[in-house]
């Protein structure tokens, strides 16, 4: 199965010209599916615009939602008019809100939007202040204890949802793919600037979700579990563990492209660390680098 991947594409900045230019990338890559994680529009443009994109690109469409998909409005209002309004659109699958995905008899497809949950890095002193707790009801008038109490709890969700989803996964497939919006280790939580630091990691980074994948990687050794991330902005891999790989897409606002077509079986021979080019920037090499940066 072939899959293209995008994040953070962001198509309330683009004109439907450039829409258009967008999709037909897609289409040139002939995709058995796509798959986006997350921060695809706002909340009042999601469904016109996803529908638009669906519409054009001629390949099943499985996302997560990022947070900038529930600026201007609330969050479970916009889970819940995507999960029944996806439900009812042929070849539009929300992960949030779907079980799994069979892609291949050995491949499943799991995902959870995720949530920056204030766990990594240092929440009380951080200067960082995300447009999220203006545009996003669910922060309105919350204040900072509340909005740390506010993003581990949905920090929690993303991991009971997705905890469920992956034990039922590992016991019949040996190949898991999840997909999230934000990075689930500050390892994969890729930087530039300022980037990966004690200040942003509280927002760029669920260390809930984290905890769970790494959980069942270690019970199920004989698994092996693909994440694909975005929201940092910002690409790179990393290898948790030798059956635990973690991609996080780059993405620039107005200017989305395919991150990249693989695949599948591709994906689960590269998220091995025994099939690892030495002269790439992953690898055990990344999770050094990351640490040493950001703690
Ligand atoms: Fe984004
Ligand atoms: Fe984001």
């Amino acid at each position: 199965m072939r899959v293209t991947w995008a994040t953070d594409i962001h198509l309330n900045f683009l004109n439907l010209q450039e829409r258009a230019s967008f999709f037909r990338s897609i289409v040139d890559a002939q995709p058995d599916a796509v798959f986006l994680t997350g921060d695809i529009a706002e909340a009042p443009s999601l469904q016109p615009l996803l529908g638009e994109m669906h519409a054009a690109v001629e390949a099943p469409l499985y996302f997560v939602l990022g947070n900038h998909d529930f600026y201007y409005g609330s969050i479970s209002r916009v889970r819940a008019d995507l999960a029944s309004w996806s439900r009812i659109q042929q070849g539009l699958t929300y992960l949030t809100s779907t079980e799994l995905v069979e892609l291949t008899p050995t491949t499943v497809l799991i995902g959870h939007d995720g949530w920056g949950d204030g766990r990594y890095g240092n929440y009380h002193l951080s200067p960082v202040k995300l447009s999220d707790q203006e545009l996003i009801e669910d922060f309105q008038d919350l204040n900072r204890e509340e909005v740390l109490e506010k993003l581990r709890a949905l920090g929690n969700e993303a991991a009971r949802n997705l905890e469920e989803k992956l034990h039922r996964a590992v016991t019949v497939y040996p190949h898991v793919v999840c997909l999230t919006h934000v990075p689930p280790f500050k390892e994969a939580c890729w930087y530039q600037g300022k980037m990966g630091n004690d200040d942003w990691l509280p927002y760029f980074a669920c260390r809930a979700v984290g905890e769970v994948l790494m959980t069942v990687s270690q019970e199920r050794p004989d698994c092996q579990i693909a994440v694909m991330c975005g929201h940092t902005h910002h690409e790179g891999v990393a290898h948790l563990r030798p059956n635990l790989c973690v991609f996080t897409g780059s993405a620039e606002y107005g200017a989305p492209c395919v991150q990249n077509t693989f695949e599948l079986e591709e994906l689960f021979e590269f998220s091995s660390p025994a099939e690892v080019d030495e002269g790439r920037v992953i690898g055990t090499d990344v999770v050094n680098r990351q640490s040493e940066n950001v703690q």
